[in-house]
């Protein structure tokens, strides 16, 4: 192939309202619900998270997605005009119909691109990057914004101790341009694989065509997330780890070539338990999950944008986007920052 892809800007994004772990615990102790803030950080590692006001336009998924562009925009020098495509990642769009990555587009103001959302959950920005990269590779593709973001929050069950403590909203983007192909500066590999047969461990039976949301099923909070965290747990552990080794195997490198991993922030004990099974020392390891909770597509392009702009990541440095989500999906990146 005559070209590569190379990241060049990233941004992010979050909504105001803070909600902290007493927050959570207040508000679950109202409606009967025994939980503590300590249970909490002890088992997840979040301590806040941001939600969205819904009421607000300027907190929408859209909105939120435009802000993180816009600062990746800035960062890679590019204008609006610039981005020949946008591919938005999210699970939470603003609306069924259009797509949010045509949103987007609208607020943004890019009338040459072309717009479409992926969904592949907590993946689904380690898919938006993989596909853009493809279109760069083959020449289609010069310059591509890639978006993770949710506005989680209308989809969390408060009735469900174990998943409702997890989700928070923000959006993360990263310009993707086309460089030669023996430009040392580039993304070495993409590995994605989704596990249908899994599709029972996290999903929201209710909204889509299969399930009208009625009112006796509104009331059966069926429009809500339904989440076997212990399983998916297992399953995280196992295929971040296994991902993150294939990701350094097909580029013929060894954990100690690689100086960054960004795995998707689900759960800090998630994340830990894949450094020590793998052997990656705590501060080559990028974690944001503490401050922003599991804001599904977005923790990865947040999670990177924060060790790019505080200067952890370094030209020249080998950086690893790992991911697990609901579907299931997987998937790994490699690339020279
Ligand atoms: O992006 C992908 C999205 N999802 C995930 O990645 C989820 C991955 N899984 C997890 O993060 C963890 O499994 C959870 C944080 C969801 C749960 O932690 P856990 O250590 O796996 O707890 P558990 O489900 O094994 O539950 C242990 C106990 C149970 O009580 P009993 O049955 O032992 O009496 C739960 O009912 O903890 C109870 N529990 C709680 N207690 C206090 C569950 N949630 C809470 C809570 N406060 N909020």
């Amino acid at each position: 192939m005559p070209f590569a892809a190379r990241i060049t800007g990233t941004g992010s994004a979050f909504p105001r309202k803070r909600v902290t772990n007493a927050d959570i615990c207040k508000r679950l102790q109202a409606i009967g619900i025994d939980t503590s803030e300590q249970w909490i950080w002890d088992r997840t590692g979040i301590r806040e998270r941001r939600h969205s006001d819904t009421d607000n336009p300027d907190e929408h998924n859209s909105s939120l997605g435009m802000a993180a562009a816009a600062a990746a925009l800035e960062a890679a020098g590019k204008k609006p005009g610039d981005i020949d495509q946008i591919i938005y990642a999210t699970c939470s769009p603003d609306t069924l119909l259009p797509s949010t990555a045509c949103w987007l587009q609208h607020k943004l103001e890019a009338p040459q691109a072309w717009a479409m959302d992926i969904n592949a959950a907590c993946s689904g920005f380690v898919y938006g990057l993989s596909t853009a990269e493809q279109f760069i590779r083959t020449g289609h593709t010069r310059t591509a914004l890639v978006v993770g973001a949710e506005v989680l929050n209308p989809f969390i069950n408060w009735r469900d101790r174990a998943s409702c403590i997890l989700f928070g909203d923000g959006a993360g983007a990263a310009v993707v341009e086309r460089v030669s192909d023996d430009n040392p500066h580039r993304i070495f590999s993409t590995h994605l694989l989704s596990d249908g047969n899994l599709w029972e461990l996290l999903y929201i039976p209710a909204g889509g065509s299969s399930m009208e949301v009625t009112p006796g099923r509104f009331s059966e909070n069926l429009h809500k997330m339904r989440m076997y965290g212990k399983e998916i747990f297992k399953v995280a552990v196992r295929t971040l780890s296994d991902f993150a080794v294939k990701a350094l195997e097909s580029n013929g490198m060894t954990l100690d070539d690689m100086d960054w991993f960004v795995p998707h922030q689900a759960n800090l004990r998630i994340i830990e338990a894949v450094a020590k099974r793998l052997g990656i020392p705590e501060e080559k390891v990028v974690v944001n999950v503490d401050r922003y909770g599991n804001t599904s597509a977005a923790t990865i392009p947040t999670a990177l944008d924060e060790a790019v702009r505080d200067g952890r990541i370094q030209e020249g440095q080998i950086v690893m986007l790992d991911c697990f989500g609901a579907g299931l999906t997987y998937g790994s990146v490699l690339l020279r920052w």
